[in-house]
């Protein structure tokens, strides 16, 4: 089955309204791609602008977090309805900025995901090792584990992104090889959720992907899509990263 490719920017804590600029060039670098599923994930404050200004194109906006209730007294969260209210198709759960950062568990970040399902979003789940978790031969069984605790089981689209923790603003990447190795095992994870979850579920690379190594990484059998971070700032780059599935 042929999946379409999804490259999703993951803006972080970065963009004021004065980047709708640079949001537009994405919108308008959108027409030339066709073949290629293209997403940015701003901050929160950005979602409904954004969504505005790319109503009638193909690019999607998704969020970086939800909480995991619809409403309630929790100053300062958002739930995924509101973020579907304000534009989002998508909300990123369990980013390893999060997890670490914000304590996520396992639990939480399935909680979000079933918020995600509830509001109409599709989520995007982040999964992925730390470099002593590689180093000592675990990253497979780490990310299996993670997996099975963040993917509710009854979610059917979803997305799964692959962001080794060591990879992650630090401009080092897995090999092609390992990258292949891993997403093989998330294939073969997915194959045994029911519906055609093994053929039709995209998982996405991400951690330190560029202009420089998108051809190579996004060529791997199995990476259906990058989540890019810093590089996806620039419309230029986020453009020329995209471009590397032609
Ligand atoms: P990076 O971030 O591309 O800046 O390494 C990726 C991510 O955190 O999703």
């Amino acid at each position: 089955m042929a999946r379409r490719p999804l490259v999703a920017g993951n803006w972080k804590m970065h963009g004021l309204q004065s980047a709708s600029g640079e949001f537009d060039k994405i919108v308008a670098g959108a027409r030339s791609l066709p073949g290629v599923e293209l997403m940015v994930c701003p901050p929160a404050t950005l979602i409904a602008g954004f969504a505005a200004a790319a109503r009638g194109s193909s690019v999607l906006i998704g969020a970086q977090d939800c909480h995991a209730l619809a409403s309630g007294a929790y100053t300062g969260d958002i739930s995924a309805e509101m973020l579907k209210d304000a534009g989002a198709a998508a909300v990123i759960v369990g980013h390893s900025e999060r997890r670490h950062y914000h304590g996520e568990t396992d639990a939480t970040v399935r909680a979000k995901a079933l918020a995600a399902k509830r509001a109409g979003l599709l989520a995007i789940v982040c999964v992925g090792e730390t470099r002593a978790e590689r180093d000592t031969g675990r990253a497979a069984a780490v990310v299996r584990a993670a997996l099975d605790g963040s993917v509710p089981d009854d979610l059917v689209d979803f997305v799964v992104a692959y962001e080794p923790v060591w990879a992650i603003g630090t401009g080092l990447t897995p090999t092609p090889a390992d990258v292949g190795d891993m997403h093989r095992v998330i294939r073969e994870w997915l194959g045994s959720r029911p519906g055609k979850a093994g053929e039709r579920t995209r998982i996405l690379y991400g951690g330190s992907v560029t202009t420089a190594n998108a051809k190579e990484l996004l060529a791997v059998d199995n990476v259906d899509g990058a989540l890019v971070g810093g590089a996806s700032l620039k419309a230029q780059d986020f453009l020329a990263i995209a471009r590397a599935y032609r």
